[in-house]
């Protein structure tokens, strides 16, 4: 085993009793480990800029800190670092407070427990809202069902936006079964090789449109096929990226597809706005998932958000969930249209 890493705490943020997040690094060979915890027991781990551990239920920050060094060890030992959690599970967060409840939404884009659309969905049934799940196809299914179980999901349907008529048969099930339908979280976006890793202004016909058919119209038709169920509202949401405002090195033709799909966020909130119906865009700050692994050079896009955001985090796909999940409850019944940055602030940055 490497010799255990020797912790520092990071001298640019305040220390010790009235702080709020306590942040400390080591290194150990060529990695770089950084814990942050936060008075409340809830902490995280990252090695090299990718966060590897996320843990809540601490009793406080040192506790939080002592679980995090140890999944440290283990990391460098080679023993599996989350042994805690593969013998639980995926997990809902503990929420007292059923703000959802009586609430039904469909979630599109769970290919595993690191998708933006698991946080959502976990958020939303936390707070006692009922989901509706898909999975790509065959291949996903076996990762998305044991999720979809721990949600309680009593729809789970295979959607490829490709396949005709799929997204009516989700649609068409969720009018039978449920009769209404109170949000839609599409958080699925996609683009060739050649076309998401070559210049914008190299992209062929066929991976301009494959990229804006699956990122940017899905969305339009899901908001089509979602307004006659949204008879009383409801909120839509999707997820876009800071690319689409500003030239991010290696975001290419996708920040064209979510400046379409901001675009697109705007008419549909302004036509749907009088029925009650409120559309969101939702842009987190750069999260290391499947989708994240086609964007070359990802994890200096993780050391730049962090080091630049104002909060000086990454953000989680739990900080995206309860966002969405607020955004869905009827307290934001006058907040539509928007393109919500869930980044520490990054964006305000220059
Ligand atoms: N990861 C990030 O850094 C980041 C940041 C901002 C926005 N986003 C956006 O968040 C959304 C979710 O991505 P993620 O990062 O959670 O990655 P992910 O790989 O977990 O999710 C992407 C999802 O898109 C789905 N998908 C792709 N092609 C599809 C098709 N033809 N039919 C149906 N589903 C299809 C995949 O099955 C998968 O579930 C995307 O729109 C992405 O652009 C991601």
């Amino acid at each position: 085993m490497a010799s255990k890493p020797e912790w520092k705490t990071n001298p640019k943020l305040a220390a010790g009793k009235g702080s709020t997040v306590q942040e400390f690094t080591a290194s150990a060979g060529s990695d770089k480990f950084e814990i942050d915890v936060a008075p409340w027991g809830e902490g995280h781990l990252r090695v090299n800029g990718r966060e590897i551990a996320h843990i809540k239920d601490a009793k406080d920050r040192i506790q939080a800190f002592q679980e995090l060094r140890d999944i440290a060890d283990r990391y460098l030992s080679g023993e599996p670092i989350n042994r805690e959690q593969k013998k639980k599970g995926p997990e809902l967060p503990a929420v007292k407070a059923k703000l959802l409840e009586g609430k039904r939404g469909l979630i599109v884009g769970i290919a595993n427990e690191n998708s933006i659309a698991w946080g959502c969905a976990k958020a939303f049934r936390a707070f006692g809202a009922e989901v509706a799940v898909t999975y790509l196809n065959d291949k996903a299914k076996k990762y998305v069902e044991p999720l979809a179980r721990v949600l309680d999901a009593p729809i789970v349907m295979p959607l490829d936006v490709n396949a005709p008529g799929q997204m009516e048969a989700v649609f068409d099930h969720i009018t039978k079964v449920w009769g209404k339908l109170d949000f839609v979280v599409h958080s699925i976006a996609f683009s060739p090789k050649d076309a998401l890793q070559g210049r914008v202004v190299d992209v062929t016909r066929d991976g301009f449109l494959t990229t804006m058919d699956v990122s940017c119209w899905t969305f339009i038709r899901m908001a089509h096929l979602a307004e006659p169920l949204m008879r009383k509202g409801g909120s839509l949401f999707t997820m876009t990226y800071y690319g689409s405002q500003m030239v991010v090195k290696n975001y290419n033709i996708m920040g064209v597809a979510k400046a379409a799909l901001e675009a697109a966020v705007r008419y549909l909130a302004a036509e749907l706005g009088p029925k009650g119906i409120r559309v969101h865009a939702i842009s987190p700050g750069p999260l290391a998932t499947r989708a994240a692994s086609g964007i070359p050079e990802f994890d200096a896009l993780l050391d730049k958000a962090k080091s630049k955001a104002p909060a000086r985090s990454l953000v989680s796909i739990d900080d995206v969930g309860v966002a969405v999940a607020f955004l869905a409850h009827d307290a934001a019944r006058l907040i539509t249209g928007e393109t919500l940055y869930i980044d520490g602030g990054y964006h305000i940055m220059d």
